[in-house]
């Protein structure tokens, strides 16, 4: 039986050395069908996970991870991409879809500005701040929206390096919904950011575009595959209540 959210999340370890046992494909590609339904900023869903089970790739992508123990004893490995690059596609997706949606005879006047707002989100508002040549226009952008955020709030995170941010900080969260699925079907997981990306990004044959978010070795947990307990900083010096 699968572990609640609150098991799942407790049993969940970075496990660094798995044991020799095969693990089933089609349940790790349900738990990265989980991770896509993770959220992601804008819906715009500027990732790619890459479910490595061929043992070649696996050794090639285990020598980039310098041949930790994580990578090298995986049974099979998922690379998290970022695709900052494809931002134009998945906007137009999302319009398609919102065409689908509200697709619909005399749509009420409620809905048919709900369906504008939501059109002109992806049409006027998302090229605004994804289009950039070389991070210079982002940078202008970004300066303009200093100067008018002195008068009131405005989105500010518009240089190359805060959409880098803004697509890592979603493809993250893909990571945690698989690894929490994983954990509960009592598979364990690592994630990695100990790697040569260039090197990964070769290995799988990326575009310039892609980024390695994480790389996340999956398996199941060697007796000594958990280096120790659990360490936080206590709870109380990171909850704050407002
Ligand atoms: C983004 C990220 C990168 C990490 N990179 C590595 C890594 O390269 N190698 C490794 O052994 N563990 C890596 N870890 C695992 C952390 O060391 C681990 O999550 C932390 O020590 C807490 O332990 P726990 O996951 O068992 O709770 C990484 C974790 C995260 C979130």
């Amino acid at each position: 039986m699968e572990k609640t959210v609150s098991q799942a999340i407790a049993y969940r370890r970075s496990t660094r050395i798995y044991k020799d046992e095969a693990i089933d494909p089609e349940k790790v590609k349900q738990c990265l069908y989980n991770a896509s339904l993770a959220p992601t900023s804008s819906n715009l869903q500027l990732w790619e996970f890459y479910h490595i089970t061929s043992k070649e790739v696996l050794s090639k992508i285990a020598s980039a991870c310098f041949n930790q123990n994580a990578a090298k004893t995986a049974q099979q490995l998922v690379v998290v991409v970022t695709r900052k690059d494809l931002w134009r596609q998945r906007a137009n997706a999302n319009i398609e879809f919102l065409n689908k949606v509200f697709d619909k005879p005399d749509l009420e006047p409620r809905l048919e500005k709900r369906k504008k707002q939501a059109t002109d989100y992806y049409k006027k508002l998302i090229p605004t701040i994804y289009f950039d040549v070389f991070g210079i226009l982002g940078l202008i952008k970004y300066w303009c929206f200093q100067i008018v955020g002195l008068f009131r709030p405005i989105y500010r995170q518009t240089r190359l390096s805060d959409m880098r941010i803004v697509a890592h900080k979603s493809a993250g969260l893909a990571a945690e919904n698989f690894m929490v699925s994983m954990a509960a079907i009592g598979y364990d997981t690592c994630p990695m950011e100990g790697s040569d990306t260039l090197r990964v990004k070769q290995i799988l044959g990326l575009p310039r575009g892609a980024e390695i978010n994480m790389i996340i070795g999956c398996g199941i947990r060697d007796d000594n595959g958990i280096y120790g307990p659990r360490f936080r900083v206590p709870f109380e010096n990171v909850y704050y209540k407002v």
